[in-house]
């Protein structure tokens, strides 16, 4: 038993926190700090990779023991992570990638932090009131999240490249020889795949026109509804597109045969794209958000991502508030209700103010400022939950009613070299495989980005956020995100060594997972692979319900008869109990041997990392 459903050890490393006698990590009655998930001494590794897919963390191994860094074996990881989970990113999608950079044999004004920016942007057929007014897809509730009008010009392919030529080291077609390798080879379909393509094919069947409009993605990656767990899946298309790209490099996706597949596709969908849309597409480097937590430096990322700023007002109303926060016994009511009000005050924020910032203002440092952190934390009531009217400035808009299905689009990704350097790395293409929209020849799928947008000002998004007008689509414009890859360093100097990489995926509850482990590893010390496996809860504002993981609700509350989740009722939470759709990798600098990591990869997707 896990931590015996968490509460006892998060009580103990809690009580630690504040100073209790018997309750300082690694105490009696509490898991050693060197215990896994397994039971077994956590192991550590001097170089490793923790991806959501144990063949994508090995393609980044591979990379390691040739003697590439931690951007090579990020770049060969997401490259195979196109073949292995191709429901959650790809080719076809776009991502954020965080790089801390120590050591590179041609770099010198190091340590740097680097955040490149790959997000999809819109077409240039995307006025802002098109899902709105479009005749078509006016009508189509679906028109942003499936189909060629989801689809927003991928960024991977640009963003990894330009990854790997500025900061890697080794040959473009060394890390992609694995994904390669796999796609034409074959692999396994494990659970995760098995249960999200049988997701996928009854929503083909209860959507008419789907079965047609979608035969190809159908074809190949649900074998037509037959597909299962153990059957070998081979990606010969994909496999094609990766060879080009790894002999011509970007040009290949953006100008040469594979956009000419891409333009085909989105033609036979009804949408006609300039060649400049697609072959003017061009990664960003943006300035990493950065706050202190505990002595530590948090680097993030900056918007478009609204992970960065949530996780940076979030830790700093716990901070602002700290002698209380540090008085309540971890993972009891008065906890989560104070993670909960915290999190619903900065969602109400990401709601109203986040966007791109190349198009609208962001005002990124009043958000984030001490004093406006300080009046947020002010505002969290321990006696009761907050109506989403009092928290942060909110829009006014009917309050959302509905659920948030089931996805499992996006990935994240962590690798650390033996030189120190690490990338924390979240892809996707939205939701689970993406628009369905297959590229003809190579097979491989187009993103769903657009419905991160705002497409419908009075309406959520699939994953029920609420979204501003700043947010709404314009041409080359980048969607809001959720991604938050994120590094931790050991102390708060610039050139402090890493001592965690973590990030999720799950839409918005990417945000809540990332910050759960950031405290589960740099608060209570648990180690990676119990940190990203610890039951979670998640509130992102609207819909004003607080979602607990079913092991965390049904346990009991410290001191009381009552069940955590009875206790939060009481306090006036709509609470959920289920599972958390949210899938966190981390690694974690070793706290007994300071040259080796740590590293979990979250057990809800069946990840596994690979190191030595
Ligand atoms: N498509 C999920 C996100 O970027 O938040």
């Amino acid at each position: 038993m896990m931590y015996r459903l968490g509460l006892p050890l998060l009580f103990l490393a809690f009580c630690g926190l504040v100073g209790c006698s018997s309750a300082k990590p690694g105490s009696a009655g509490q898991p050693p700090a060197a215990t896994s998930t397994a039971g077994k001494a956590e192991p550590t590794y001097r170089h490793v990779v923790a991806a959501d897919h144990e063949l994508a963390s090995l393609a980044g191994l591979e990379m390691l023991r040739k003697g590439g860094n931690a951007v090579d074996a990020a770049v060969a990881t997401s490259f195979a992570l196109s073949v292995v989970r191709p429901y959650s990113c790809g080719i076809g999608g776009g991502g954020f990638m965080l790089v801390r950079l120590v050591h590179h044999p041609k770099l010198h004004d190091l340590p740097r932090t680097i955040a490149i920016d790959y997000r999809e942007v819109a077409p240039g057929w995307a006025r802002s009131d098109f899902f709105e007014t479009d005749p078509v897809c006016s009508k189509d509730p679906d028109a942003s999240t499936r189909g060629a009008h989801a689809v927003a010009i991928p960024g991977t392919v640009a963003g990894l490249l330009y990854a790997l030529e500025r900061y890697g080291t080794l040959p473009r077609s060394t890390v992609l020889e694995p994904a390669i390798r796999y796609a034409e080879q074959g692999f396994a379909v494990d659970a995760d795949y098995a249960s999200t393509a049988e997701r996928a094919w009854k929503n083909t069947k209860d959507h008419p026109g789907y079965a047609s409009r979608f035969a190809e993605f159908s074809r190949i990656y649900l074998k037509d509804g037959t597909i299962r767990r153990g059957d070998t899946l081979r990606l010969a298309g994909q496999a094609a597109a990766l060879r080009l790209i790894s002999r011509d490099g970007a040009d290949a996706f953006y100008k040469g045969a594979i956009a000419s597949d891409i333009f085909a596709a989105l033609t036979a969908g009804g949408v006609k794209l300039p060649a400049a849309d697609l072959g003017d597409y061009k990664p960003r480097e943006l300035s990493p958000l950065e706050c202190t937590f505990r002595g530590k430096r948090v680097l993030t990322f900056p918007p478009p991502s609204s992970g960065g700023i949530v996780l940076v007002q979030t830790l700093g109303m716990i901070d602002a508030r700290r002698t209380e926060f540090d008085g309540f016994e971890y993972a009891s009511s008065p906890a989560l209700h104070f993670l909960a009000e915290a999190l619903k005050q900065s969602f109400a924020d990401r709601s109203h103010y986040l966007a791109d910032p190349a198009f609208v203002d962001v005002p990124t440092l009043e958000l984030t400022s001490g004093a406006n952190v300080r009046e947020l934390a002010a505002r969290i009531d321990m006696s009761r939950s907050q109506p989403p009217d009092a928290c942060g400035s909110h829009i006014a808009a009917p309050q959302n009613k509905g659920t948030i299905p089931p996805d499992a689009g996006t990935s994240h990704l962590c690798a650390v070299d033996s030189w120190g350097n690490a990338v924390a790395c979240t892809e996707t293409i939205n939701l689970s495989f993406g628009s369905y929209v297959c590229v003809p020849n190579y097979g491989f799928l187009l993103n769903d980005q657009m419905d991160d947008f705002t497409t419908r000002p009075d309406k959520p998004n699939a994953f029920g956020l609420r979204q501003d007008v700043r947010n709404l689509p314009a041409p080359g414009k980048q969607p809001l995100s959720s991604m938050s890859p994120t590094i931790v360093l050991a102390a708060d100097r610039k050139d402090s060594p890493v001592e965690l990489v973590v990030g999720a995926s799950g839409g918005p509850w990417i945000i809540t997972g990332t910050l759960q482990v950031l405290l589960n590893s740099e608060v209570y010390g648990i180690p990676a692979s119990q940190a990203v496996a610890q039951p979670r809860i998640h509130h992102q504002w609207m819909p004003d319900v607080l979602d607990i993981q079913t092991e965390l609700a049904d346990s009991p509350e410290p001191g009381s008869k009552r069940t955590v989740n009875e206790a939060l009722r009481a306090l006036g939470h709509k609470t959920k109990v289920g599972k958390s759709e949210c899938v966190v990798q981390a690694i974690r600098r070793s706290p007994t041997k300071p040259d080796k990591f740590e590293a979990g990869s979250d057990p809800r997707k069946g990840g596994k990392p690979a190191g030595e």
